[in-house]
């Protein structure tokens, strides 16, 4: 059995269609009730024994929420009982540069990945950068606003994530390993404007914000203060070009390219948010 949790994300729902369209038996563990085609229980990363008891001897498991307070303590248990109930391999969503101490998600997800590494669980760890799919939130008003300046980033979408971790779950275990992806190439925001402007036939173009502007640019999109401000500030860090190498992990483990931001952009123009 492939034990999907997160199965309602961006990632979790094309893993499920992906692992569905192979025949592959697959448990979903959400939260609340959802029509996703495959059977499913409830369980909350909050509450971690309700996620264990939907694990087996032998189950392979895709470890994956979204950051809150209770992240580290909520990943680190729920690993825990994998390993008591003898799961054969969890692959699980990290972030590229994840390590402890480092700020916001980054910072969470080092500390869970050290546990994963320690637990005995054979384990495979996704660090894949931004998500294309951000995009459809970002763009507002006919604007993206950021801190990034010139930095460029290798934005990946989430179906080739999902690729990748259909790949992992269901070949036979492997060596454990961690995997940095990234989609093709790596854009400027003001390069990512322009392509989004020409698929939506409406011009969409890029502020560049100091950072403590772009912080209370976010505080007012309800982001509370301090995680606006390090958001902000991770941005221009980014700006760097610590995100802006592009790998061949996507294709070396699915064997295809990794979708471009164009494939993305004219796979969702025609349902974009107004
Ligand atoms: N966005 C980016 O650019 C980016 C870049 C690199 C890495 N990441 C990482 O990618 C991951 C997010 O993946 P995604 O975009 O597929 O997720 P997503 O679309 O944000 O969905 C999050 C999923 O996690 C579930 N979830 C959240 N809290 C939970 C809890 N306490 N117990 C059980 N389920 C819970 C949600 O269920 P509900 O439906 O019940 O809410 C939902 O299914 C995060 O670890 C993030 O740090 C993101």
């Amino acid at each position: 059995m492939i034990v999907v949790t997160g199965a309602t994300g961006s990632i979790g729902r094309a893993l499920i269609e992906r692992l569905d369209g192979e025949g592959e038996e697959v448990l979903a563990v959400l939260r609340r009730p959802a029509d996703l085609g495959c059977e499913y229980v409830l369980g909350d990363f909050d509450r971690p024994e309700t996620v264990g008891e939907a694990l087996s001897a032998g189950d392979r498991l895709f470890l994956n929420t979204s950051p809150w307070p209770g992240f580290v303590r909520g990943h680190r248990a729920v690993i825990d009982l994998a390993r008591e109930a003898g799961v054969a391999q969890v692959v699980s969503v990290s972030v590229r540069g994840a390590a402890p101490g480092a700020p916001l998600a980054g910072g969470m997800h080092g500390e869970v990945d050290d546990h994963l590494r320690a637990s005995g669980v054979p384990w495979s760890i996704l660090r894949p950068v931004g998500f294309m799919q951000n995009l459809l939130t970002d763009v507002r008003d006919g604007r993206i606003y950021g801190s990034y300046g010139q930095g460029r980033v290798g934005y990946i979408d989430t179906r080739d994530i999902a690729d990748v971790a259909a790949a992992l779950l269901t070949r036979p275990v492997g060596p454990d390993g961690t995997y940095v992806l990234t989609g093709p190439d790596a854009p400027t925001q003001d390069e990512i404007a322009a392509a989004v402007s020409g698929a939506l036939g409406r011009e969409v173009r890029y502020v560049d914000l100091p950072v403590p502007e772009m912080a209370a640019h976010l505080a007012g999109q309800g982001i509370p203060e301090p995680f606006a401000r390090d958001l902000a500030r991770l941005m221009a860090d980014t700006g760097d070009g610590r995100w802006s190498t592009t790998t061949s992990t996507v294709e070396d483990v699915t064997g295809h390219r990794p979708r471009s931001l164009a494939a993305f952009l004219a796979d969702h123009a025609a349902t974009w948010p107004a």
